[in-house]
């Protein structure tokens, strides 16, 4: 089974990473979705300049009955340099992306400049739509700014890179968004990041579940795929053929990458579920996927992508 994409001339493997925030802070954990014979690729956790502790704890919660989770965990990462050092020093025939979340432009614009002046040869992910850090919001709801910050970085920025983007919820938005992003020579776009600022009720308790603004956090897994899915669909719709499309949002099952892929996604990537199950989850996913495919009788996720059937 020919489960390949390609982005930007890079060659993935495997359809399968993890997506940033999960299982990929530490070393450690980036080599482990590298090891996984079923990823085609790995993701950093999205780098702040300095190192950051995150938010107070609890800050990520499982919801009962396996709906999803919720998280604030407030960007919690190693600094920049750490990233830095992993991406250009690690041996791996896997592309590398490296994320990128400054919480100015101007942080975001000086993490890009030393990347555009090292030798990091992968793709960068500029993260435009953490919800959990406090005071400020997710920066792709803004058109106005996204559409200044990528003016900023192309104009120096000549490594591929993409944007990962909020959820959005409305066809004007959509619209919006896509027209905006149609005027960079982006690599790639990667719908949805978390639902910003859901809220998780304790049954026993009624108490929230995270403690950090409140209760308010990102909300993943089963309970955002509709949301996910419409969000690659639409924006494949609207965006240039040479933007690819990441899907993230709400896969559990091979199902769930196979109809990211109907809608459009070349790569798909696991947040929530990466981190209830662990890496064995790549493979279990794959072998779903590639039982469903068998079973339409097709030889290569080619043949599937895009292909969404509507009811004339
Ligand atoms: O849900 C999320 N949580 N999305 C992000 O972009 C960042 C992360 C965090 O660290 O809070």
């Amino acid at each position: 089974m020919n489960l390949t994409a390609n982005i930007a001339g890079f060659n993935f493997d495997h359809i399968l990473l993890n997506a940033a925030g999960v299982v990929c802070q530490t070393s450690d954990e980036l080599d482990s979705v590298l090891a996984s014979d079923y990823t085609g690729a790995v993701v950093t956790k999205s780098a702040t300049p300095s190192l950051r502790p995150g938010n107070v704890s609890p800050r990520y919660h499982e919801l009962t009955n396996g709906l999803g989770t919720i998280n604030s965990m407030g960007l919690p990462n190693e600094g920049f340099a750490y990233y830095m050092d992993y991406v250009t020093q690690k041996q791996t025939d896997k592309p590398i992306f490296f994320s990128v979340a400054g919480l100015s432009k101007q942080e975001n614009l000086d993490m890009l400049h030393k990347i555009e002046e090292s030798k990091f040869n992968g793709l960068v992910e500029l993260n435009l739509s953490c919800p959990n850090v406090p005071g400020k919001p997710q920066t792709a709801y803004d058109f106005e700014t996204t559409e200044e910050i990528l003016t900023e970085v192309f104009s120096f920025f000549t490594k591929p890179l993409g944007v990962k983007l909020p959820p959005y919820f409305d066809i004007v938005h959509f619209d919006n968004i896509a027209n905006i992003l149609n005027k960079f020579p982006l690599a790639f776009v990667n719908a949805i990041n978390s639902i910003g600022n859901g809220l998780v009720i304790d049954e026993e308790t009624d108490t929230v579940v995270i403690k950090p603004k409140g209760g308010f956090g990102g909300v993943g897994g089963p309970i955002v795929k509709a949301t996910a899915l419409a969000n690659v669909r639409a924006l494949r719709q609207r965006l240039s053929p040479t933007i690819k499309m990441i899907g993230t949002g709400g896969v559990t099952s091979g199902r769930d990458v196979y109809e990211h892929v109907l809608c459009g996604a070349d790569l798909v990537e696991v947040g929530s579920q990466l981190a209830i199950e662990g890496i064995s989850v790549f493979e279990r996913l794959e072998k779903e996927l590639t039982a469903i495919l068998t079973e339409k009788g097709y030889n290569s996720l080619d043949e599937v992508r895009g292909q969404l059937k509507i009811i004339e």
